[in-house]
């Protein structure tokens, strides 16, 4: 054993730590199944494979798992099961909610915040074409909304403000909003896809209407999310068919995928406090280390105004795609603010409506912890990210601080982040 040991050669060796190396940093994108997920997942595919809509002893085996699941979802965020209408993930579950929330007869206009996740934004850009006024509520140099500006929400049928921001980790003052809309009688909708799991979320502390969750973003399987609606709102369907999901939302249910969604929600409860501890605790750790880096600025709030999992910086004159690639190179895999098309480079709409200047938006990287990051994957994270800095700044023809505005960096938002 020793003699073969000895034996391997160098190259290999060298492999194998890198394969040890891998980080994955990127967990507001997706998250791996967990496999107490997956365990509960199985018997699904071939074993109970019933469609829960039979009657017959398959088709009431699948429905009991689904009803089963509905309950895990609904305590997750203290909903009602008979609130929860299971959908195809958090696109669909945004769609539903803004396309089939909003009435004309409220009034023909539509409120949503600027920094929204392209499944808000597209439906309510989808009912500008269709008529209705668009309003996008402005955000300060946080990323949080700017409540002095909320009453041009008013007159609204539907207003719709995401919970945590997927890309600066901005926790909104949702509560408070809600009672706005209602006050104006506008349906309140809430984007929860980046929060639930990781911070509480209760619907009636939050007084929300509808609310968007996603399973893979607290590992479970992609595919599936829901909807909650609260007892007594009006909702009209946008896919018709059998009539599933109390006629909000046909199509045979996903049941394994719906039941590997109700274990993940049923795991995050459980596991959310001493989950949370750890995430802050990280977090603070890398911010700590990467604010040291020479340039580097904090994009969104500090503390617990921003998810505990959430880490984004921009390093000032450098393209964050040439760190993620070069980070990408050490093993590890984070995202950044600037979303890149085939085409040309777009800064993020989230930090533009944060007030930075493109450059600044483009030079941003999101690092999103999760469930097995460590405090080594953590400086070895920073440690990489300041030598792949260094080796960028110097073969970048612009200096930290320098005065950019007369360079044409872009400034549309066409391509999102997830
Ligand atoms: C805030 C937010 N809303 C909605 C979505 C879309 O969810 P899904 O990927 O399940 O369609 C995402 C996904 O990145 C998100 O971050």
């Amino acid at each position: 054993m020793q003699g073969l040991r000895r034996q391997r050669p160098p190259d290999l060796r060298v492999k194998q730590e890198v394969i040890l190396m891998k980080v994955y940093l990127d967990h507001a994108a997706t998250t791996p199944v967990d496999p107490r997920v997956l365990a509960e997942m199985r018997p699904f595919f071939s074993q109970t494979f019933g469609n829960a809509s039979s009657l017959h002893s398959f088709g009431r085996e699948a429905k009991e798992a689904l009803e089963l699941a509905r309950a895990r979802v609904a305590k997750l965020i203290s909903a009602l099961p008979d609130e929860i209408i299971f959908t195809s993930g958090g696109t669909e579950a945004d769609n539903l909610a803004v396309l089939g929330g909003v009435d004309s007869a409220r009034g023909k206009k539509v409120v949503c915040s600027a920094v929204e996740h392209p499944a808000v934004l597209e439906p309510c850009a989808e009912l500008g074409r269709r008529g209705f006024e668009r309003v996008l509520l402005p955000v300060d140099r946080e990323g949080i909304v700017d409540m002095h500006v909320a009453g041009r929400a008013r007159g609204a049928s539907l207003v719709s403000v995401m919970h945590a921001n997927n890309e600066v980790g901005a926790i909104q003052p949702i509560a408070e909003i809600a009672k706005f809309a209602h006050d104006g009688d506008a349906v309140f909708h809430c984007d929860a896809v980046q929060s639930a799991g990781k911070i509480p979320v209760d619907v009636r502390k939050l007084g929300v209407d509808l609310l968007t969750l996603s399973s893979h973003k607290i590992y479970g399987p992609k595919g599936v999310g829901a909807l909650y609606l609260r007892k007594g709102v009006k909702l009209k369907p946008i896919v018709f068919g059998g009539g599933h999901e109390r006629n909000l939302r046909s199509g045979t249910e996903n049941v394994a995928g719906i039941v590997g969604f109700g274990k993940a929600c049923e795991l995050a409860l459980r596991e959310m406090p001493r989950e949370s501890r750890q995430l802050y605790s990280l977090r603070d750790r890398l911010l700590k280390k990467l604010l040291a880096i020479d340039g580097a600025a904090l994009n969104g709030p500090r503390g617990a105004k921003r998810l505990p999992n959430n880490v984004n910086v921009s390093f000032g004159a450098i393209e964050g795609e040439g760190i993620l690639l070069g980070l990408d190179d050490a093993g590890i895999a984070v995202s950044t603010g600037s979303a890149c098309s085939s085409k040309k480079l777009q800064p993020s709409h989230v930090l533009l409506a944060m007030g930075r200047r493109p450059e600044q938006a483009h030079g941003s990287v999101r690092y999103t912890l999760g469930r097995s990051t460590t405090a080594r994957q953590i400086d070895f994270t920073a440690r990489k990210t300041a030598e792949v800095v260094a080796r960028l700044r110097r073969m970048s023809p612009f200096k930290p601080g320098e005065d950019l505005s007369g360079v044409d960096f872009g400034g549309h938002h066409e391509e999102y982040v997830e």
